[in-house]
């Protein structure tokens, strides 16, 4: 692989997603691993992220001159940049002119191997403040803008490279050509990966992992855990079985219909279906917390998990005894956007815990079985239709596991559930009648249960509730913005709502991009 080398980057991910776009197989590190370990997993090539650092401020992530000495391609970029500059005997210094933004760049060089066939003037994005004003002996200068004296340097003939901007962005014009470049000419790294090349690594990972054991697949009716069940059929063959949980907190007729999508999308599995409505109802009963409700929900997921476990060793005839040594395997369709905001990246804030994530019991009995967790969700649609799953669920919208329960500010009860599940499916029918479904990425609707307003209807005083209408775009779900939805469908569903949901009696819109909101409210 490519290794992507964190240095508490916000875009550590997205480095190694433009690799794979490259069509070149890339993996996140983070830059606590040793200079051994790295170069245990054989890279092709390293890149060294950004950071939020100053490479001489106390603490700082180091980068150990090792790295640079084994004969890898290597590419920095920003605070990786200045950590080879600094590693390599160059000067690092603030210069007093910090750069943010859209910056203009002179190249310098017309032999540059990075810059190869580009303008002599370019846009790129920068966010630094500390600059390289000398390059490490031997290196050559290629670019430079106002506040970076040295906004590249190279040195072919030991296959290293850094700029001083961010490539990975799709504010830099060319950013992407400088990865490729890299890659396919630095490197020498032929472009041959491909979304199919991800399945034949995964099959074979999982087969190693699971060995003989047998594994469950937690199934949400979505893609992500669809193409999850697919992969891991295609691995272990029947000694998958996917379990479908109904929490109660699912829209209306939703779990009718993932019964019936279920045998086209993982080749064939076994399904259980377990009806839970009464166990999470009561185990969130008189919670209002967003962070207790997730955790709640994770939990109680696990232990259905448990519980199907156990009813499928018993019509096994395998009793307890014999199974005590066999590990379990539990599938998840675990997207990496999932395990950043959970707090899972190095040095990453936790910004709500994802039910299959953060929100795991501690005595968790499972092993867990992840083949999608370094992908974004695009690249799994990719994958599910590669793996010839149907469009029905591969571009099926994202639905969280916890469902309606972080949709219902504060406490969740069956009759809230209900009101909110009448207002979801009128908003998606007009959606989708619409024609909208593929132009959004989801459409929450969002009770607010606690919030009560004055209204008049008929010829009658009313005291109901508000729902909100959550409409976004995306691309990741990492970063959205509120979907500008015409205005004849938004009123159509408001008067439709009004007036076929007895207990609402306002329809508001939310108008706040991510970030500062994040995509659902809890
Ligand atoms: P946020 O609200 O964090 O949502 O902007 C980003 C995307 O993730 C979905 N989401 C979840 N999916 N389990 C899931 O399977 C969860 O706990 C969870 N929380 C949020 C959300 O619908 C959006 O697509």
């Amino acid at each position: 692989p490519v290794l992507v080398v964190d240095f508490g980057a916000q875009y550590a991910q997205l480095i190694a997603r433009r690799v794979r776009e490259a069509r070149v197989y890339s993996e996140v590190v983070p830059h606590t691993m040793g200079v051994q370990d790295v170069l245990a997993k054989q890279p092709r090539a390293i890149i060294l992220s950004g950071g939020p650092s100053s490479v001489y401020a106390e603490g700082a992530p180091r980068l150990d001159p090792a790295l640079l000495e084994a004969g890898i391609p290597v590419l920095g970029l920003c605070y990786g940049f200045q950590s080879m500059a600094a590693a390599l005997d160059g000067t690092v210094a603030p210069t007093g002119v910090r750069e943010y933004g859209a910056t203009r760049l002179e190249a310098l060089d017309g032999g540059s191997e990075l810059l190869r066939d580009q303008d002599l003037e370019q846009n790129v994005w920068m966010s630094h403040g500390d600059s390289v004003t000398e390059a490490p002996a031997g290196f050559r200068v290629v670019a430079r803008s106002q506040g970076s004296p040295v906004a590249a340097f190279e040195h072919p003939e030991k296959h290293l490279y850094g700029v001083q901007w961010h490539p990975e962005v799709g504010h830099s014009d060319r950013g992407q050509e400088v990865l490729e470049n890299f890659l396919h000419r630095g490197a020498g790294i032929e472009p041959t990966w491909t979304t199919g090349n991800v399945i034949e690594e995964q099959v074979e990972r999982i087969r190693a992992q699971v060995g003989e054991g047998t594994a469950i697949c937690g199934l949400s009716g979505g893609v992500d855990s669809a193409v999850a069940a697919a992969l891991v059929q295609r691995a272990i063959g029947d000694r998958l079985t996917c379990v479908y949980v109904d929490h109660g907190l699912m829209r209306q007729d939703e779990s009718a219909q993932i019964e019936k999508a279920f045998g086209e999308s993982t080749g064939g599995a076994r399904l259980v279906m377990v009806d839970a409505e009464e166990q999470f109802l009561s185990a969130l009963a008189g919670v209002t917390d967003p962070e207790e409700k997730r955790k709640i929900i994770g939990r109680e997921f696990i232990r259905s998990f448990e519980g199907a476990q156990a009813e499928i060793l018993r019509e096994q005839g395998v009793i307890q005894g014999d199974h005590a040594e066999a590990k379990t395997f539990l599938v998840q369709g675990t997207l990496y956007p999932d395990v950043v905001e959970s707090g899972g990246g190095e040095g990453a804030a936790n910004i709500k815990s994802h039910h299959n994530v953060g929100g795991l019991p501690e005595d968790l009995s499972f092993e867990l079985v992840e083949p999608l967790r370094a992908l974004f969700k695009d690249e799994v649609r990719a994958v599910g239709s590669e793996l010839g799953l149907p469009d029905e669920i591969v571009w099926r919208q994202p639905f969280p596991g916890p469902g309606l329960g972080i949709r219902i500010i504060g406490e969740v009860t069956k009759e809230r559930l209900d009101v909110l599940r009448k207002a979801d499916a009128i908003a998606r029918a007009e959606l989708t009648a619409a024609g909208l479904d593929r132009d959004i990425w989801q459409c929450p609707v969002v009770l607010l249960a606690d919030v009560r307003s004055v209204g008049v209807q008929g010829d009658g005083r009313t005291y109901g509730h508000p729902v909100v209408l959550r409409p976004v775009t995306s691309d990741d779900a990492m970063t959205a913005d509120w979907a500008k939805v015409p205005f004849e469908v938004l009123s159509r569903i408001s008067t439709r709502i009004t007036n076929e949901v007895s207990e609402i009696n306002r329809v508001t819109l939310d108008i706040t991009s991510k970030p500062p909101g994040t995509i659902e409210w809890e």
